[in-house]
């Protein structure tokens, strides 16, 4: 068997020649960062998004960072976000100058719990930054008591929705990342902040060339984030199939979850879809029993699996000036000990799903 957790080599191969053709433009044009595919592609996946504005950046990293910075978030402050992230969610505010705080999330959704973040709010609380982690927006309703901005990193969550809102339009401005591995990937780093509000729009598409409004006039400190033509020109040859690729993610995780609740595999907690959202499944991640055990089990069978995340960032070195001991976000650090991510990419085919719950359910002794 020989079933990656993820690959790029299915889709590269039905979608080479489109791809191709697109990047021959964009050398023909001599246009290679930012201008009219930049400009196309940000028109474009506003719409597919749902928001007034969309700014294309560097990558999701970026996009959280100048989120913030168009905040005028710095030193002083302190924004509240979930351990059970990618680095980047709390780097980014490390890099502004600000405090992160960490708060716990729910252990069946992996994300930030809202009653929890809002206990953490003090006079110095500038933002909150809920992770829509695996593809599954993060609770956000209970944070309107929080009267400061929102930023989602909605890095893992292109076409994620609650109660039919879309992920990216729900706070004051969305993050998201099309690193090659993400449900919209490029064929490099790249990012976008979407945003309904204009004045935030405008900050933002300031401060990632330099702080100027103008050319070689700074007004403002920013940063050089600039999506670069070829990966836009990329995402939009991309973005039409976006749709359906999200549609047989969703197929494949409910194939997953049939056959593990069917066989009745106790050791395993499928991932939960709460009533009300769209789970676009980034990662099809479940809690197991003797998770390290599974995963070398399935992979000598030839099955990949990730472990997202095997370090709560709160217990990261880079954090450890905040004083955050082990045992401070117990269900973060429950996560971080029996989280598996099973193989999960649109191109993943039925059969090769029934082997891997085939695989868990031997390992297991259910007897197949
Ligand atoms: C939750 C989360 N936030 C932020 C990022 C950062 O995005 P990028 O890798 O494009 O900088 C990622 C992806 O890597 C992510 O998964």
């Amino acid at each position: 068997m020989n079933i990656p957790s993820f690959t790029l080599s299915r889709q590269v191969e039905a979608l080479g020649p489109e791809i191709e053709a697109a990047i021959a433009k964009v050398i023909a044009s001599g246009q290679f960062v930012l201008g009219p595919k930049v400009q196309q592609f940000e028109t474009e996946v506003a719409r597919v998004i749902g928001a007034s504005h969309a700014i294309g950046v560097a990558n999701g990293s970026d996009a959280l960072y100048l989120a913030l910075m168009a905040l005028g978030i710095g030193p002083g402050d302190e924004v509240i976000t979930t351990p059970f992230t990618f680095f980047a969610t709390a780097g980014s505010i490390l890099r502004t100058g600000a405090k992160p705080v960490f708060s716990d999330i729910q252990l069946d959704t992996f994300n930030m719990d809202p009653d929890l973040a809002l206990a953490r709010v003090t006079p110095r609380t500038r933002a909150m930054l809920p992770v829509h982690l695996f593809g599954l927006m993060a609770d956000m309703s209970p944070l309107s008591r929080f009267s400061g901005p929102v930023v989602e990193d909605a890095a893992q969550a292109i076409g994620a929705t609650v109660n039919g809102q879309p992920a990216g339009t729900v706070g004051a401005m969305g993050c998201f990342s099309f690193f090659p591995t993400k449900n919209l990937g490029a064929f490099g780093d790249a990012g976008l902040v979407t945003t309904n509000d204009d004045g935030l729009a405008s900050n933002l598409k300031v401060l990632r060339v330099h702080g100027a409004s103008k050319k070689y006039y700074h007004e403002h400190l920013g940063i050089n984030s600039r999506l670069d033509a070829l990966q836009a020109a990329i995402l939009s040859v991309k973005l039409p199939y976006l749709a359906a690729w999200t549609e047989r993610r969703i197929a494949v995780a409910a194939r997953y979850t049939k056959g593990l609740v069917d066989i009745g595999i106790s050791e395993v907690v499928p991932p939960s879809v709460p009533e009300g959202y769209r789970h676009v499944f980034h990662q099809y991640t479940i809690r197991a029993d003797k998770r390290d055990a599974l995963a070398q089990a399935l992979k000598e069978e030839g099955i990949g699996s990730t472990v997202y995340y095997p370090t709560s960032l709160h217990l990261q070195p880079i954090f450890a000036d905040l004083g955050y001991g082990s045992g401070a976000f117990p269900h973060s650090e429950e996560a971080e000990a029996t989280v598996l991510s099973l193989p999960m990419f649109p191109e993943l085919e039925d059969d090769e799903v029934d082997q891997v719950v085939e695989s868990i359910a031997r390992f297991y002794g259910y007897g197949h």
